[in-house]
């Protein structure tokens, strides 16, 4: 359980992240995937992160000190039409950076949304992932739309993708921030990860 998540600041660039004096975990996935919801979720702080029905909401490095432990981090999404190619491009190199360059980074959790068939954007995010050696898990959500049958069968053929991609399957949660499905399983994750 987590007992304390405090916001300490938003960035545009890496080099002004909080000093890198202990674990940090990040959310990433497409625009509108859910992952400021699943923040709320995990903290159980219901406005922590800023969520909205509309895409781009979040377009800074967020980071959280959860439990005066650990950094969690909310990242804008990636794959929002709406915005000037300027932009994009300016969010990109951000993240890519973000990703590459964080020291104390221990763990990415990648956002896919299971209501959608595999999506190239995030196969090919993911694949960007394994190839720059970012540590990440995948994580499904927003499962309480729709019947658990279609969230398996979505979820077996994103796997199956990465499989073929990769030669193996990832570590993934299946979850609602809705509901709190995955929240114990995703926390135990955690606080493994953290503790490495
Ligand atoms: P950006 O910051 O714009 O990249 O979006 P985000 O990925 O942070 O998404 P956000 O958490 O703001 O959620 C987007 C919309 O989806 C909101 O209307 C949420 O209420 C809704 N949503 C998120 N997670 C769930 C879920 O598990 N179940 C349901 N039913 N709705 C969800
Ligand atoms: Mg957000």
């Amino acid at each position: 359980m987590i007992r304390k998540a405090q916001f300490v600041v938003s960035n545009t660039t890496p080099e002004k992240c909080p000093k890198p004096d202990r674990a940090e975990i990040a959310f990433i996935g497409r625009s509108n995937v859910g992952k400021s919801s699943l923040i709320n979720m995990l903290t159980g702080v219901k406005e922590l992160a800023k969520t909205s029905q509309k895409p781009g909401k979040t377009q800074l490095i967020n980071h959280f000190m959860i439990d005066d432990r650990w950094f969690l981090v909310d990242l804008p999404g990636y794959g929002f039409a709406k915005v000037s190619k300027d932009k994009k491009v300016k969010w990109e190199k951000m993240i890519s950076t973000y990703l590459t360059t964080r020291q104390n980074l221990c763990g990415v959790f990648v956002l896919i949304d299971s209501r959608l068939e595999p999506q190239k954007i995030d196969l090919e995010f993911l694949n960007w992932c394994g190839e720059e050696n970012v540590p990440f898990v995948v994580v499904f959500t927003k499962a309480d739309k729709q019947s658990k049958t279609q969230t398996d069968k979505n979820v077996k053929a994103f796997l199956d993708k990465m499989a073929e991609i990769f030669g193996d399957y990832p570590d993934y949660f299946v979850t609602s921030a809705e509901k709190g499905a995955g929240k114990e399983e995703m926390l135990t994750f955690i606080s493994d990860l953290i503790a490495e």
